[in-house]
């Protein structure tokens, strides 16, 4: 990576020291995989940080979102955002399940319940909303819907480490959550996730799940897949897990001196966020007045060696794999006006006052 560039986020890395001490445990042991000590600490200890229950670690949260297809039995349908990284569509995808989707709402940015309802029909297996940004969707309205049809809602809580809803983790609601831990979360394992539940049922049938369905050395009751984390994954998450506290006041600092900033520009707004939740300030997504707009200060970022991304672009009802094309006027708005600026701690003022001038260079004129 050249240190010259500002990307939109850069990975955390813990004290070197601190991941040496684990990885010598594990050479140790000779145990590198397969629900090792190291495994079973994190998902303890992340339980317990989370304030969750049941919790199961994935090697992604792509694979979590599918095993909880398969825990679910979603096979025909499932209404989904189209306004996502393209794993929660493409997670259905690769099970077979065709992704029906409902536009978004133009304040939150997050799926629309009425538009939910709208598409319900007799092959919906599945409600697979985003808590996008990590910010709470209409979680009650969600659940109406899910009662009135008999329908179970996985969430894609991919952006929510951190964040609580009325108090208590956003990760108990819906039938199941996944999150992701991803190296470009603010909490991540390289690569990793993990899979959210309230029923201790559920969570016994889950761990089988991700361990290929094994449920001992001569039973193999159900289909599952290879979604193991390993020592090492888990070795970074106990790391990460431990310095934690340290991780996200700084993002807050970088996220207000854009707000205070950006705020006064014409033009310029912000997805609302719900107000029975927190940030953890993982995105700082930004609305600009149109793709033109959009374009110029990207290219005079990059030609700065900055590097905001399109975070979420294209909508993924438009991707080419998608079958069922929907025209779906929200999304396919915000989709092309939406950037998410560099955030991370230790961007310096200076960096931000010259994202600042450029966006405002433009938006000025
Ligand atoms: C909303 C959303 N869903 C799913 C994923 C997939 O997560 P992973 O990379 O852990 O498979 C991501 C990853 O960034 C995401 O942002």
């Amino acid at each position: 990576m050249n240190e010259k560039n500002t990307n939109v986020s850069k990975t955390y890395l813990p004290d070197r020291q601190r991941y040496l001490s684990y990885v010598n445990q594990i050479f140790d042991s000779g145990w590198i995989t397969n629900n090792g000590r190291l495994h079973q600490e994190l998902e303890t200890k992340l339980a317990q940080y989370l304030g969750v229950e049941h919790l199961v670690l994935t090697s992604n949260a792509t694979i979590a979102l599918q095993i909880a297809y398969e825990l679910l039995d979603v096979k025909k349908e499932a209404i989904t955002t189209p306004f996502s990284f393209v794993a929660t569509t493409s997670s259905l995808l690769w099970k077979g399940i065709s992704p029906v989707f409902a536009d978004i709402e133009r304040t939150t940015l997050n799926i629309d319940p009425e538009q939910i309802n709208r598409n319900v029909n007799s092959n919906t297996d599945a409600i697979v909303p985003v808590h996008t940004y990590g910010n709470a969707c209409d979680i009650e309205a969600i659940a109406f819907l899910s009662q009135k049809h008999g329908i179970p809602v996985i969430y894609d809580a991919s952006h929510c480490f951190g964040i609580t809803y009325k108090g208590a983790s956003i990760l108990k609601q819906g039938a199941i959550s996944v999150i992701s831990f991803h190296a470009t979360k603010i909490f991540n394992t390289v690569e990793g996730g993990a899979l959210i539940m309230n029923s201790k049922a559920m969570y016994e049938r889950a761990k089988m799940l991700v361990d290929n369905g094994i449920k001992d050395k001569e039973t193999i009751p159900v289909l599952g897949a290879n979604a193991k984390m390993s020592e090492f994954h888990a070795a970074m998450g106990l790391c990460i897990l431990e310095e934690i506290d340290a991780i996200v006041p700084p993002r807050k600092k970088v996220h207000d001196f854009y707000i205070n900033r950006l705020q006064q520009l014409p033009g310029i707004t912000f997805p609302t966020l719900h107000a029975d939740c927190n940030r953890n300030y993982s995105y700082f997504p930004m609305l600009l007045p149109s793709e033109v707009v959009l374009k110029n200060v990207e290219e005079a970022m990059n030609r700065s060696n900055i590097y905001p991304r399109r975070y979420f672009y294209p909508a993924l009802n438009t991707l080419p794999f998608v079958k069922q094309q929907q025209r779906l006027p929200v999304v396919e708005d915000l989709a092309t006006r939406i950037l998410c600026l560099p955030l991370y701690g230790g961007l310096s003022r200076a960096k931000q006052e010259e994202i600042i001038t450029i966006i405002e260079r433009y938006v000025t004129k």
